[in-house]
């Protein structure tokens, strides 16, 4: 039951069932990966069970795509899909410019193909995640295998010359192993606690030869949907310029996946 959930993880769930009104049958729909998104894969499939909604969704990592499969949703390919009605994800931050930072789970490559193959992209998140300006949460880079360390360095130098606070890279591991992406290869975080221009640094860090993809995702939400705990919803919608306040009545009964939050 709802009342069992922590604060956070009702907020969460709050945003993803609101999100769930952007989703209507016979649409191509992207699944986001992480806590937030993983309430939307568990509402959705909710709807296929017992309403019927029939969709046909994209997931951004496997461990989405596993879940999708478990309740229920019709798992494709993007590029069996090519092009998607929307994208729904979580994000690690994001400003009053809607420009986030992603990939705190490590999924941020697929997350962005995904989300820009769409026409909407629809940001679900809890009150922590929003911020005056990026960067408190390190930034994530996937980087190939080959001559990591060199790239390492590369990304370091590059740093120097940017308007940023910390300079610091680090590369993100899974116990005593680095973590491995999807696509096979590393993470690195970067340390810059402020950043005063996302777009140039997004720029600038997809030219250093080895890395794949940085988590700023530039012009490419068009709607975030805030949860709080207490069941006010805050929706911001860039499409049309509005940002509307509405009350999310949840009842005990409303949320059946309390015991399996990730
Ligand atoms: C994964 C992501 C997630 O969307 C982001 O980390 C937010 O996760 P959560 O909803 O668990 O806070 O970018 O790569």
């Amino acid at each position: 039951m709802t009342s069992e959930l922590s604060p956070i993880e009702k907020a969460k769930f709050i945003a993803a069932k609101q999100a769930t009104e952007y989703v209507k049958s016979g649409m191509k729909v992207g699944l986001g990966t992480g806590s937030t998104a993983s309430w939307l894969v568990r509402c959705l499939g909710e709807m296929v069970r017992d309403e019927g909604l029939q969709i046909k969704a994209v997931p951004t990592s496997s461990r989405t795509a596993q879940l999708a499969r478990e309740v229920g949703i019709d798992v494709i390919t993007l590029d069996e899909a090519r092009w998607l009605d929307v994208t729904i994800d979580g994000t690690d931050e994001f400003d009053a410019d809607l420009c986030l930072i992603k990939g705190g789970g490590g999924a941020h490559l697929q997350e962005k193909i995904v989300a820009t193959a769409s026409d909407q992209m629809i940001v679900i998140a809890d009150a922590s995640k929003k911020v005056d300006t990026l960067g408190s949460f390190p930034l994530p880079l996937e980087v190939i295998p080959f001559g990591a360390k060199t790239t390492q360095a590369l990304i370091e130098e590059t740093l120097i010359g940017m308007d940023v606070l910390g300079r610091d890279v680090t590369q993100r591991m899974a116990g005593d192993m680095p973590f491995i992406s999807d696509e096979g290869n590393f993470i690195f975080d970067l340390h810059l606690r402020r950043i005063g221009n996302p777009r140039q640094l997004s720029l600038i860090l997809n030219q250093i030869p080895g890395v794949v993809e940085n988590g700023l995702f530039i012009d490419i939400c068009d709607v975030v949907i805030l949860g709080y705990g207490d069941g006010r919803v805050e929706v911001t919608d860039l499409t049309n310029d509005s940002h509307q306040e509405l009350r999310f009545d949840v009842r005990d009964d409303d949320n059946i996946f309390f015991d399996i939050a990730d």
